[in-house]
């Protein structure tokens, strides 16, 4: 079998001066490794200011994610990004009040309510396929955009991605490549407040962003909720969400961040990771023959259940390596609160703790072939996200995403609608190359070719 190595960022033989890696850094992060990030456990840098330690040592991560997590928060450069966005949702909760989230959020993500999510996806997906008619040259970014928008509107709030709502993926798009970009100030501030003027664009997406949600879930309370899915969907959970420890409930403002949370956490990562999957499908026809064959002998309309999925192995292998390759949250970061220490590394309070999943999962050590796309490496893995110590797509500990499952439900059933009619093709062979921008993106929007089977 002929293995794919698909296209990377230069590996730098050395790692870069200073004064070539700070500006590169910010024109893209993923671009400025050297051999030796790949081979060693541990990194010290600083930048603004700020001792930071990268960590790849299985062991020093689970320290801070889960062992001491207590000492380590998200650093103010991601509240400056993502609370115009997520407001006082569970992403930028910490301690007591993110545990009181956390706890009330549960409900929404066990097996049983992502289970009754799947009529939902399911439409998602038979909406896709119309869409795309009978195929052509398209953008797949903006595809699958628009179909994972669809898929958590329908989920939250039972409503379609369309007339007013298919803004929003522009809404975040512009973001994400304008006021939302990290920037020196970030790197400068010591609080979330600090060069309030260079807030000034985010704040205004956030007043747009916040009224968007409320008009949503306006919308949704007076349509009423979808009767034909028996537990409603996420907005009947979140209002029906009591705490177990005291039995409150959540007041409206928590169901709005909440609501902007989801949104936000849960459609750009799910469409990039399609994006992704398909570009490597794209650059191995055959490993997409193979998916074809299995997405035909079971078919999207038979799926009704989680466990019908299992139909799918090299589906879910895919999208497994996909996210292994092209993870779409590629840093996880956080500022340590007091002294520590990780791995025999001592740690000072304000020291930034970063864990690049990008890193890890193309880390020599921990990997065979890293740069080839196999996802037969996932074949027989029980959930590697939550088993596999060097796989950290959707981080680790106990603020591992809570989307998980519903990402890579959602993940199947988009992708097998699209493959149950389609050959993915590539329309030129220039390379496509990740960029991190709040997530991972492609530094260009290629155009495929969608072809009738
Ligand atoms: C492929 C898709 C996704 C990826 C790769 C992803 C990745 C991640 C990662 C790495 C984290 C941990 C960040 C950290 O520890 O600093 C996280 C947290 C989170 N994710 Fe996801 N996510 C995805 C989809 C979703 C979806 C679909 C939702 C909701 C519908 C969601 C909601 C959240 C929330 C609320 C958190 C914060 C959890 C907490 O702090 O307790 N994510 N995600």
């Amino acid at each position: 079998m002929v293995l794919i190595h698909p296209p990377a960022h230069k590996i730098h033989a050395r790692p870069l001066p200073k004064w070539r890696w700070l500006p590169q850094f910010f024109i893209n992060p993923l671009s400025i490794y050297s051999e030796q990030a790949f081979q060693s456990l541990y990194a010290r840098s600083s930048a603004f200011g700020i001792d930071t330690l990268s960590v790849n040592d299985p062991a020093g991560i689970k320290h801070v994610l889960l062992d001491n997590m207590s000492n380590y928060r998200r650093p103010v450069v991601l509240a400056r990004l993502f609370r115009p966005a997520m407001g006082q949702g569970v992403f930028l909760a910490e301690s007591d009040e993110w545990r009181r989230q956390r706890r009330m959020l549960a409900p929404l993500f066990t097996p049983a309510a992502i289970n009754d999510l799947i009529p939902h996806f399911q439409t998602a997906g038979e909406q896709m396929l119309s869409r795309l008619s009978g195929g052509g040259e398209i953008s797949l970014s903006e595809v699958f955009h628009r179909a994972a928008l669809d898929a958590v509107l329908k989920a939250l709030f039972s409503l379609k991605a369309e007339g007013h709502h298919a803004d929003i993926p522009v809404m975040v798009r512009d973001y994400l490549g304008g006021a939302g970009r990290p920037n020196p100030m970030d790197g400068m501030a010591r609080t979330e407040s600090d060069f309030g003027w260079a807030m000034a664009s985010r704040q205004s997406f956030s007043r747009k962003w916040t009224a968007m949600v409320d008009s949503v879930i306006a919308e949704r309370r007076a349509a009423g909720g979808d009767a034909a899915h028996a537990r409603g969907d996420l907005l009947d959970l979140l209002l029906a969400a009591r705490d177990p420890q005291t039995a409150e409930g959540l007041s409206d403002a928590e169901i709005r961040d909440q609501c902007s949370t989801m949104l936000a956490a849960g459609f750009e990562t799910t469409s990039r990771m399609l994006f992704w999957a398909s570009y490597l499908l794209s650059l191995d026809p055959a490993e997409q023959d193979r998916l074809c064959g299995e997405i035909a002998a079971f078919s999207p309309d038979q799926v009704t259940r989680m466990e019908d999925l299992a139909h799918w192995p090299r589906l879910r292998n895919t999208l497994l390596e996909a996210l292994r390759f092209y993870p779409p949250a590629a840093y996880i970061t956080r500022r340590a609160m007091g002294d520590d220490e990780v791995g025999g590394h001592r740690i000072r309070a304000g020291t930034e703790v970063w864990i690049s999943p990008f890193v890890l999962h193309r880390h020599k050590k921990f990997w065979d072939q890293p740069t080839a796309f196999m996802p037969d490496r996932f074949a027989g893995v029980n959930a590697p996200w939550a088993t596999v110590e060097a796989y950290l797509p959707f981080g680790a500990g106990p603020r591992i995403c809570i989307g998980a499952s519903f990402a890579l439900v959602e993940g199947q059933f988009l992708l097998a609608h699209l493959l149950s009619r389609f050959r993915i093709l590539a329309t030129d062979e220039r390379p496509v190359l990740p960029v991190f921008r709040v997530t991972t993106v492609p530094d260009r929007d290629p155009v495929f070719s969608v072809a009738v089977v």
